[in-house]
């Protein structure tokens, strides 16, 4: 393999607070490197689209508290055809860039990965989406804030809830897995939490509901995650205002949509990402490509990025239970 002399960063996919920390890092490890650095504006698209801007040390000062991406994030469709990935090789061959840090979700890695396996171009991963579902990391940058917003979002819920003794369905991010819900429906107290990861039993749900508010009288939060099958809060809400038995009930939905994408980083994801940063930056100098650089039981760790977006990351089974027992 040649030697590497100057890589690219970027961030693609749905931006994710600590975005920002990780290019960071992935700037000043390559500058302690001797490696040249460039960022790519808005992921993919720019990388067809010539959008390329030389990087280093000073460009990426007091950045590292800030949510979003400086380079701007997309989702892009022509990407994802052989003649798009033909003129983003073709570019990156013009800066003679022959590696990259990808910071995104599987979206991104797969994207990585076809251009490694047609154009040669080493890529590593920085697992980086507020979904945490990526296998091959316990933690993604990004999850640990989005948690703390939800959290405090469904904690002043709570008080307008309990205030008027009120049904609250609150939905949270998560189009594929429920790790927001289910973490931030343990520290919210909610009363049920309902996952893509298991059935939404209508009958239960309702059954469960009903025996809530009358036994307690209070104020009953249900954590939605978006991807639940009834689609999301709207869907339960519907589902329950048909029902002649909550007829009653003084029932609200509320998304916290992309409330729980923005904001500064917290303090977890400001070190994860810096360290994730630093380490794919290593792993680049080291040889490797075509791998994703996560944290496992509290080690950096490389994963394939075929696995990464090839197999589902688990939820904890152990949590749901905990929370049919705290309700
Ligand atoms: O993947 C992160 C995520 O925030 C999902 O939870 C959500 O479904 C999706 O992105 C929303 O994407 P967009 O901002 O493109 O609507």
């Amino acid at each position: 393999m040649q030697d590497i002399e100057r890589i690219g960063v970027y961030t693609s996919g749905g931006d994710a607070p600590g975005m920002n920390a990780c290019v960071r890092a992935v700037v000043r490890a390559a500058v302690a490197n001797d490696l040249e650095v460039m960022g790519i504006r808005r992921g993919y698209e720019g990388m067809i689209e010539d959008d390329f801007v030389e990087m280093d040390r000073r460009s990426v000062s007091n950045i590292l508290q800030s949510g979003g991406t400086v380079l701007k994030s997309a989702r892009s469709e022509v990407f994802r055809t052989p003649e798009g990935r033909e003129k983003a090789a073709a570019n990156l061959q013009k800066y003679g860039i022959s590696a990259l840090v990808a910071v995104g979700g599987d979206g991104t890695f797969r994207g990585a990965s076809k251009l490694h396996e047609e154009h040669g171009i080493a890529v590593v991963g920085c697992p980086g989406t507020i979904d945490n579902d990526l296998f091959g990391t316990d933690a993604t940058i990004g999850f640990d804030t989005a948690l703390n917003t939800a959290l405090e979002n469904i904690d002043r819920i709570r008080d307008t809830a309990d205030a008027h003794n009120r049904l609250f369905l609150v939905e949270v991010m998560g189009r594929d897995a429920g790790f927001i819900a289910l973490h931030s429906g343990i520290g919210g107290g909610a009363e049920l939490v309902l996952i893509p990861e298991t059935i939404t039993e209508m009958d239960m749900i309702k059954e469960r509901i009903l025996s809530l508010m009358s036994a307690q009288r209070r104020s009953t939060i249900v954590i939605v995650a978006e991807g639940d099958e009834f689609g999301g809060a709207r869907g339960i809400e519907q589902a329950l205002r048909e029902d002649s038995d909550f007829a009653d009930i003084d029932l609200r939905a509320t998304i916290l949509g992309h409330t729980q994408r923005g904001g500064s980083p917290s303090a977890s994801d400001r070190v994860l990402a810096s360290r994730l940063g630093v380490a794919a930056v290593e792993a680049l100098v080291d040889g490797h490509a075509d791998v994703m650089v996560g944290v496992v039981n509290g080690e950096t760790k490389l994963t394939p990025l075929r696995n990464v977006y090839s197999r589902k990351k688990s939820i904890d089974y152990d949590l749901l239970k905990l929370t049919q027992v705290l309700s």
